[in-house]
């Protein structure tokens, strides 16, 4: 089979590369000209570990091909699948499906057999039924039909929760349409995975319910840990206690800085105004976008506390923008939104992030400056503040921390170090939903205390 896929953003990209993988004909589409050329040059423009050597392998075996021209990419295609942006748009927090029903439309005035047309982009339900309006309208003889196939794709870890899925999901509403969905999954059948045949509203849903579900829990575990602190409960033991139950899980219930990224505070807002529009609130995820929107706010403080209630002038080491580790995407990402809020408070933030450098200067500039390596954001510094929980940031010891800090303050926004030795290495340490350590403010108080009665 001959599949197009519209968007090589990192829904697009990545699906049509397994697509091609997975032994079919590719071809990846997208208007904007650079990003084709590169792509044609092997340089991927995102970073998602294994895709750069998928791409390669697959263009080398003939098996995808990049292009601008939607009409020549059509003329042969089986299946189409529409994987383009659906940002939060300003004015309500609904999906903007500006790019969903232009492609749409370009689809039915170039294409010119059957094939089905299927939405992979997370879109509000009841948006395939409007695809299927705007491609007959533009098109009236044209046969075809609509599909949904949401993605579960978390960023870097895409390849495996594309080729390893605990289910594909494909909406359709005629046998024909669901023959060639049930082809296109057959190679992740044969390996195992569950593919889930229904309708399109319901396979639109199932994306929704499930993205705001494990943001549900997330805003809850946040809340599990805001309450710890305050009476002295530990969220670690507290997440591994609910977790082992096996109705609940232990997955997503890593307390932080609050969720970020391209998806859940786009689909948990978008969720919200589908409920208003259909006049059946979805009133457990207003509370869940709630939570999450005053959290940069509360680490902020929790930061200035622990620098001794001012932070004007105090120079803070903060580690991590990306909004998770292993990406360089920093789309909403909690990380930008603390450093920024903490410059804007009169402190001298240095961050360092692996891979989000390029991208969090166009969103913050140079609110902040941006050391080349964790050496030079930690030198002298007041504070350390550890903000995404990168590989290289978790394994730095504590002596490592105290050679390099000016004063032994770390606030740990991803409980990433161990209390126990942060007290025993005589440091002032904050994390989340976990008792304080104040091995360094003790000792300074101690000695304050000292030099008086001295
Ligand atoms: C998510 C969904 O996981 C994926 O299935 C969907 O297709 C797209 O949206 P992604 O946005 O890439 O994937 O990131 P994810 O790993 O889900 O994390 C989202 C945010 O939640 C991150 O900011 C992360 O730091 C935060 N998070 C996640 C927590 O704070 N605690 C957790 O336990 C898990």
């Amino acid at each position: 089979m001959n599949i197009v896929v519209i968007g090589t953003g990192y829904v697009g990209l990545v699906s049509g590369t397994c697509f091609a993988e997975m032994g079919f004909n590719v071809t990846c589409v997208d208007k904007i000209e650079d990003k084709i050329n590169k792509l044609k040059e092997n340089i991927i423009p995102i970073y998602e570990p294994g895709l750069e050597e998928m791409v390669a392998r697959n263009v080398t075996a003939g098996r995808i091909t990049f292009t601008t021209d939607l009409a020549a990419a059509l003329k042969d295609a089986d299946i189409v699948s529409i994987a383009v942006g659906t940002p939060t748009r300003k004015l309500d927090g609904y999906a903007d499906l500006t790019y969903v029903f232009d492609a749409a439309k370009e689809i039915a005035t170039a294409l010119d057999h059957y094939a089905v047309i299927v939405t992979k982009s997370t879109v509000p339900a009841g948006t395939g039924y409007k695809i299927r309006e705007i491609i007959q309208r533009t098109n009236p003889s044209l046969e075809f039909d609509i599909a949904s196939n949401p993605e579960f794709l978390r960023e870097g870890n895409a390849i495996t929760d594309f080729m390893e899925p605990d289910r594909v999901v494909c909406g359709t509403e005629s046998t024909r349409a669901r023959e060639h969905m049930a082809k296109l999954y057959a190679p992740l059948a044969k390996a195992g995975a569950e593919i889930i045949h229904t309708d399109i509203i319901s396979s639109e849903l199932i994306k929704y319910a499930a993205n705001t579900f494990l943001a549900t829990k997330v805003s809850f575990i946040n809340e599990m840990a805001d309450l710890c602190e305050k009476v002295g409960g530990n969220i670690t033991d507290v997440a591994y206690g609910m977790g082992t139950d096996q109705r609940i899980g232990n997955k997503f219930l890593q307390p932080g800085p609050g969720y970020g990224g391209s998806c859940f505070p786009k689909d948990t807002t978008a969720m919200v105004n589908i409920g208003e529009r259909a006049l059946s609130p979805i009133t457990i995820v207003d509370a869940v976008v709630k939570v999450n929107r005053a959290r940069p706010h509360r680490m902020v403080a929790k930061i200035i506390d622990a620098a001794g209630g001012d932070i004007e002038g105090k120079k803070i080491a903060f580690l991590g923008l990306t909004f998770k580790p292993n990406t360089d995407d920093v789309r909403d990402s909690i990380a930008i939104l603390v450093a920024d809020e903490l410059a804007r408070s009169g402190a001298t933030v240095v961050a360092y992030d692996p891979k989000g450098m390029d991208e969090a200067k166009e969103v913050i500039g140079q609110t902040v400056t941006y050391a080349t390596d964790t050496d030079e954001a930690l030198q002298d510094a007041d504070v350390m503040v550890l903000a995404t929980e990168w590989s290289e940031f978790c394994a730095l010891s504590p002596d490592t921390l105290r050679s390099k800090l000016k004063q032994p303050i770390v606030v740990d926004l991803r409980n990433a170090y161990d209390p126990a030795a942060m007290q025993q290495a005589g440091f002032d340490y904050i994390s989340i939903g976990r008792a304080p350590v104040f091995a360094y403010s003790g000792e300074q108080a101690a000695l304050a205390r000292q030099t008086k009665t001295a």
